[in-house]
């Protein structure tokens, strides 16, 4: 049973970090092989070059992206809520359930016992060999990628897309990856010495339990004690979310900043505690938290953060982890919600039929968490696995952010069994106990996620609040 709900679980984190352990000498025999007939099929078709003879695994599989998300288990609810009886007048008490996170099938208790297989040497500073002038532009805004250390490849399809493409954004763009160990070290430290993006944790060796669950807080932990700048907003997302970063800042985070004072134009946020991503609910860990293919905070939860995993020590899925920290240590973050036209999962079976394009069929449903792309308001578009998607998303962007809709007409379906599944959003199926009013009017779940004034349960403005 367990089992069952986590493949939902998986499939919906989009797992994008591959495993990197000791390999035999007949995966290496069976992966050249195969990457030699997959290379003599695609002679001819490849427009980039392709790093992947310098990744240890083969290149991103050409299997489809999983399916959408079962509806939600209609079964009777789960015996857990509020710690006390409420009292009136009083907000509802939460602590996290009483069980071992599942963290893509592996209990938390097991994976947390393993060990790196090779040495966590310090990585030697490898600063970039001709960085770039200064340009004195402020920067309040970081943007990075959790990634693989191996995954050379993603990361130069990022640098060469959306990261060029949003260059004007004020941000700064970092890959985030582990100890590569004493094999890989040579070649990302001239990785770094090239494009000068990379932060390296140490301590952390490169294995997907690590990535899926304490790497983000320990990234976290190393912008409050190392960062050599601080940042108004931080956003961590995943390889396989293509980010159109201009409408990030224009719509998400420039509204939530000023100019500190009348005499400078130094933006500084004017929320705190604050965090913009996609609510989601996992009914198998019964917790509401941000879905982890991209989140953004607020520094004052980057400081706080390892702060808390210092006191609680939670080893979860890595965006449960912050949801559980924050009940433990009852703090409540305001949660602005980036809705499913914004950001979505990114479902091939939407594309107009007959067409070669990322554009969604004209009766598509935006208000799913799955389709194809729509209109203006895209933000994030996550599940971009394969490198064709990946690109064909790309393509539709300019520096401005996404190029206007082509308008219809679209071929008929060509095949009626091909037909997308829009699924609901998973936070529909929040238990009703799970809301309550805080003490200013706003809704409050689990404790923890406070919505802005005047949004409903259903994330949208509420007509009849005002
Ligand atoms: C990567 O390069 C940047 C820019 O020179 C530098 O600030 C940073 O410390 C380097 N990272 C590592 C891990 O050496
Ligand atoms: C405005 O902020 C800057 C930077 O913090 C500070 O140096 C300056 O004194 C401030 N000016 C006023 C008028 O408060
Ligand atoms: C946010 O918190 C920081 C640190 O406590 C404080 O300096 C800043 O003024 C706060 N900003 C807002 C908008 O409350
Ligand atoms: C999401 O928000 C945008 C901007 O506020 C709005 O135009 C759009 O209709 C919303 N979409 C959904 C599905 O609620
Ligand atoms: C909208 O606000 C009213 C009054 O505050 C509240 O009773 C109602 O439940 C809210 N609707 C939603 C969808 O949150």
């Amino acid at each position: 049973m367990a089992a069952g709900r986590s493949w939902a679980v998986d499939s919906l984190r989009g797992l994008s970090i591959k495993r990197a352990g000791a390999l035999s000498t007949k995966f290496w025999i069976l992966s050249l092989a195969s990457v030699f007939a997959v290379a003599l099929l695609l002679i001819g078709h490849s427009h980039l070059p392709s790093l992947s003879y310098l990744t240890n695994h083969p290149p991103h599989p050409g299997s489809p992206p999983p399916p959408p998300p079962p509806p939600p288990p209609s079964s009777t609810p789960p015996p857990y809520g509020p710690k006390d009886p409420p009292v009136p007048g009083e907000l509802k008490i939460w602590d996290p359930p009483e069980m071992e996170a599942l963290v893509h099938g592996v209990l938390a208790g097991e994976g947390i016992k393993r060990k790196p297989s090779y040495p966590l040497n310090p990585f030697p500073p490898s600063p970039m060999t001709t960085p770039p002038p200064d340009d004195g532009r402020q920067r309040p805004w970081l943007g990075s990628v959790i990634c693989s250390a191996f995954d050379i490849e993603r990361r130069m399809l990022i640098r060469y897309t959306w990261m060029k493409l949003f260059k004007d954004v004020p941000m700064d763009q970092r890959f985030v990856i582990s100890n590569p160990g004493p094999e890989w070290m040579p070649v990302i430290q001239q990785e770094n010495r090239t494009f000068g993006d990379l932060i390296v944790l140490d301590h952390l060796s490169e294995d997907d339990f690590t990535a899926n669950t304490i790497k983000t807080v320990e990234y976290y932990r190393w912008l409050a004690e190392k960062s050599p700048r601080k940042y108004q907003f931080v956003s961590k997302m995943d390889t396989d979310l293509f980010l159109n970063a201009r409408a990030m800042y224009d719509r998400k985070l420039r509204p939530r900043m000023a100019p500190r004072n009348s005499s400078t134009d130094e933006l500084v946020a004017t929320v705190n505690h604050t965090l913009v991503g996609q609510f989601y609910y996992d009914s198998y860990h019964k917790t509401s938290f941000p879905h982890g293919a991209i989140y953004t905070v607020t520094w004052d939860i980057v400081e706080l953060l390892p702060k808390l995993q210092d006191e609680f020590h939670v080893v979860a899925g890595e965006d449960l982890t912050m949801a559980w920290l924050l009940m433990k240590a009852r703090q409540k973050v305001t949660f602005v919600h980036m809705n499913e036209s914004e950001k979505f999962e990114f479902d091939p079976k939407d594309m107009r039929p007959g067409e070669r394009t990322p554009w969604a069929r004209k009766d598509t449903d935006l208000t799913s968490s799955w389709h194809a792309l729509y209109g203006e308001d895209v933000i994030a578009v996550h599940q971009l696995k394969k490198d064709e998607d990946w690109l064909m998303v790309a393509g539709v962007f300019d520096e401005n952010g996404i190029r206007p809709m082509p308008p219809f007409p679209e071929e008929p379906p060509a095949d009626e069994g091909e037909k997308p599944g829009y699924s609901r959003p998973l936070y529909h199926s929040i238990p009703d106990n799970y809301w309550e009013f805080d003490h200013d009017g706003t809704w409050l779940c689990n404790g923890v996620w406070k919505l802005e004034p005047g949004i409903g349960r259903d994330m949208k403005k509420n007509e009849t609040a005002q």
